[in-house]
């Protein structure tokens, strides 16, 4: 594929949401190009549909009362055409997603290591020592403080002081492994400069 084709391409997505009886538009046939190396920001006003914009392109929504129409496409590859298996290869490894609340967005009962280091070990092929390792090199680049303490936290450990940091230990845990391809980290938009700066430093 050459350097100037879209790395994500969606075409006349719509998304509805079945309530009381009836099928309701939450995103109606919305198009847009990402490039190699681009950046695309999203704004709309609070229920405009950004959140589920990005949760049908990992193909996150509850299968039990939504449906979604039109085509998405990784590097080409027609998303929707992909079973359940393929898209757990894709998210996470080429497409990652970065929630806007990091409170509910890690596991709760693992430590923030734990987490850092199972992407890395499921999408990179790491052994659980060399991601440990790679957890740690991670946090310190991103400038986390105490990195080597925080990853053996569990974000019960944390206290309000720490809030604007578990955003960012959030956005390295959901994109790190992506590198160069696509995140989408609109979720951020609301979170002000500090976590978005702190998350392109992450940046290969
Ligand atoms: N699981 C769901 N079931 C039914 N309706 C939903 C579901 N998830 C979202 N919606 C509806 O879809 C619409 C779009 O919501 P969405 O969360 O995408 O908005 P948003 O643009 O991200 O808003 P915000 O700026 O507040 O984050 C809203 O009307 C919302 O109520
Ligand atoms: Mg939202």
């Amino acid at each position: 594929m050459s350097g100037n084709e879209p790395i994500l391409s969606i075409r006349d997505l719509s998304v509805f949401f079945r309530g009381e009886g009836a099928w309701r538009p939450a995103v109606a046939k919305l198009s847009f190009e990402v490039g190699p190396r681009e950046t695309l920001a999203v704004v709309g006003e609070s229920g405009s549909g950004k959140s589920v914009t990005a949760l049908a392109v990992m193909g996150l929504l509850p299968t039990a009362n939504s449906r979604i129409e039109g085509v998405v496409r990784l590097d080409g590859r027609n998303l929707s055409r992909l079973s359940d298996a393929g898209m757990r290869e894709v998210r996470g490894d080429a497409l990652a997603m970065i929630f806007q609340e990091p409170m509910t967005s890690l596991n709760p009962v693992l430590t923030i290591g734990f987490q850092i280091a199972e992407a890395l070990i499921y999408h990179r092929g790491f052994g659980r020592k060399a991601a440990e390792r790679e957890a740690l090199r991670i946090l310190e680049r991103v400038q986390v403080p105490a990195a080597r303490q925080r990853l053996l936290w569990r974000i019960a450990d944390l206290l309000e002081e720490h809030y604007e940091e578990l955003r960012v230990i959030t956005a390295v845990d959901m994109g790190t492994p992506v590198g160069p391809n696509p995140r989408l980290g609109g979720e951020f938009l609301h979170c002000g400069l500090g976590g978005e700066r702190e998350v392109e430093r992450v940046e290969p």
